[in-house]
């Protein structure tokens, strides 16, 4: 009998097998009456051998010499076991290849605009434009399936916890996660429109109103924001709430959840989770998800500085630094680069100290051997160490020397491939300033509740105003994020007008969610993961497109179907829509 398998999995054990493959030609070879194929399938690629002294008929032979790269197969034959020397160690499926007796095309193909295979170098816009070639390639294929097991192995864990899925709407109102709305007109009443969901965040407490006590969705959200490589207009992700819980509970949750999906990809999760509140972790790294997987942390130098006769120093609300271990071997070009770096971050300036025997250092005038020392002794460097110091706003400080950490960690390869680093960070402020708007925004959303202690502050001090909100890091990724929220109306009136929200405003936007709050509201707190993201890094691919079947570009195009795209006269009319001149 003749049994249907996948190419990728056949191996010796099969040998001696009838077996029948479909599937796409990766690769033909012709020696006249013996031709080789290489057949791919979802699961793999394996070789086929069409060979008239091996029983291949004529036909079958002069079949097999029409095929060409993309042309779609279906065959037959017996899964024979290659002499020594023949064998393919490259190839998972290297020590079998299949005789084939049989070859029929099933559909032919154009020459591809590309190679479909691993190693390309084609752009990504051409893959993109061709992106169902391009997931043909096989680690974009292992990339769906993986994927795939991820959203399968979270809907299984979320349901043995009790959680049920529920679906929430696309077309909404707006929700207020920071970015600019999707926004879709309205035929039947004209002049008004919904917004895609930035995050399922309000229909998700409404659930908890509404007493199902644990939801959890795989859902999608749309920003229009900023797109970067961890960034799409578009994503997915793991929505969580539960009611009668506190953040110990979360933490529980999600680190249960992840010791049961990362180990898909082979990367053990040893829980619990290390945590740091936010201000260390500003202060150790400033940045509020620090990568773990290596050290260079940020250092106090503010007491030093200030004994060196060099005026920034002595202006400066602080002055912090990290040492580039064996660095003084860094080129100058390398530490102007490293400076424009700074300067672009916010940072006035880098000053640098190499800790070699000439000392050298962009305040050499300006330091003496005792302040030398001094700074040796405070920074604890060993010989050949350099020393990248900035001196300001505390804020802007931590931040661009968290940043450059990162970028001198990149360039000089401190960084370990092949490590899982988990952390959950707390204690985050509830708000956070901004400069140029002069008001406050809220660091997570405005449903996330003060700390307990703090709910007094919100009016008196809200930069002082704690937040009971977490986020989860991986690799100085932020994974996921969430908070326990408000749910007493009173509190979530305070709140928004602490935000500079207006009662008027708050009943327009929100109402609905603040009369459900009159009606009951339990206890309650969640988590959004980004699913995209968490596959990334379980595939060790560097963008979030490697792990979205039908992504978009970073200007949030999509290069296969040309969305966005204009739409017809008519099809505006009946919206009521008209365009302005020049756009
Ligand atoms: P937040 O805005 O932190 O929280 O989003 C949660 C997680 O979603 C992922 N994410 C993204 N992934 C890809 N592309 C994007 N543009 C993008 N934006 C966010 C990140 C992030 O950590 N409603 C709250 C959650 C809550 O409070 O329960 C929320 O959406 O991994």
């Amino acid at each position: 009998m003749t049994e249907r398998v996948y190419a990728g999995t056949l191996r010796r054990e099969k040998v001696g097998r009838k077996v029948a493959l479909a599937g796409w030609v990766q690769k033909r070879r012709d020696f006249g009456e013996l031709i080789f194929v290489d057949l791919r399938d979802r699961s793999g690629i394996c070789q086929v051998v069409v060979d008239r002294e091996r029983g291949a008929s004529e036909e079958t032979v002069n079949t097999a010499k029409e095929l060409r790269s993309e042309f779609v197969v279906r065959l037959e034959g017996e899964v024979v076991e290659r002499t020594e020397g023949q064998k393919n160690p490259k190839l998972a499926t290297g020590d079998v290849e299949i005789v084939a007796t049989h070859v029929e095309i099933l559909a032919r193909a154009d020459t591809p605009p590309f190679a479909v295979e691993d190693d390309t170098d084609a752009a990504e816009e051409l893959r993109l434009k061709y992106r169902y070639l391009d997931l043909r390639r096989p680690s974009l294929t292992q990339n769906m399936m993986l994927r795939h097991k991820v959203a399968f192995a979270v809907r299984d864990y979320m349901n043995r916890n009790g959680f049920l899925e529920v679906e929430t709407p696309i077309l909404t109102k707006s929700t207020p996660e920071g970015a600019r709305d999707y926004l879709v007109p309205s035929r039947v009443h004209h002049g008004t429109f919904y917004a895609l969901p930035q995050s399922p965040q309000i229909f998700k407490q409404l659930c908890m109103v509404a007493g199902l006590e644990r939801y959890f969705q795989i859902a999608r959200c749309f920003r229009d924001e900023d797109l970067r490589r961890d960034r799409q207009p578009e994503f997915t992700q793991i929505d969580v709430e539960a009611s009668f819980i506190n953040e110990e509970f979360i933490y529980t949750l999600i680190e249960g959840l992840f010791t049961e999906v990362f180990p898909l990809a082979g990367i053990p999760v040893p829980v619990p989770f290390p945590r740091m509140s936010w201000h260390e972790a500003m202060e150790r790294f400033g940045i509020d998800r620090p990568d773990m997987r290596f050290g260079m942390e940020l250092k106090d130098v503010t007491a030093v500085a200030r004994t060196i006769e060099f005026e920034p120093f002595r202006a400066a609300a602080t002055v912090r630094a990290i040492v580039v271990p064996g660095g003084a071997s860094l080129s100058r070009k390398r530490i102007d680069d490293l400076t424009e770096e700074a300067k672009k971050l916010g940072a006035s300036g880098l000053i640098w100290v190499k800790f070699d025997a000439q000392h050298a250092s962009s305040i050499k005038k300006f330091l003496t051997d005792a302040s030398f020392d001094a700074l040796r002794q405070t920074l604890r460097v060993n010989e050949n160490d350099l020393a990248l110091i900035i001196a300001g706003k505390e804020l802007k400080v931590l931040d661009a020397l968290g940043q450059l950490r990162l970028r001198v960690a990149r360039e000089q390869g401190m960084i370990p491939e092949n490590r899982f680093e988990f952390l959950w960070v707390t204690d985050f402020p509830l708000f956070e300033w901004d400069e140029e708007t002069q008001r406050y925004f809220a660091r997570h959303h405005p449903f996330t509740s003060p700390a307990a202690a703090d709910i007094e502050k919100l009016e008196s001090d809200p930069g002082a105003t704690m937040a009971r909100a977490y986020d989860v890091v991986l690799n100085g990724l932020e994974l996921g994020g969430g908070s326990i929220r408000i749910n007493q109306p009173e509190v979530q009136a305070r709140m928004f007008r602490a935000l500079g929200i207006t009662d008027q405003e708050a009943r327009q936007r929100f109402g609905f969610l603040m009369e459900a709050f009159r009606y009951g509201a339990p206890p309650h707190g969640g988590v959004a993961l980004g699913l995209d993201r968490m596959v990334m890094l379980m595939a060790r691919a560097e963008s979030l497109r490697d792990v979205i079947a039908f992504p978009k570009t970073a200007r949030a195009q999509d290069l296969m179907s040309d969305a966005p795209a204009a739409v017809d006269e008519k099809q505006l009319d009946e919206l009521g829509i008209a365009l302005k001149k020049g756009t």
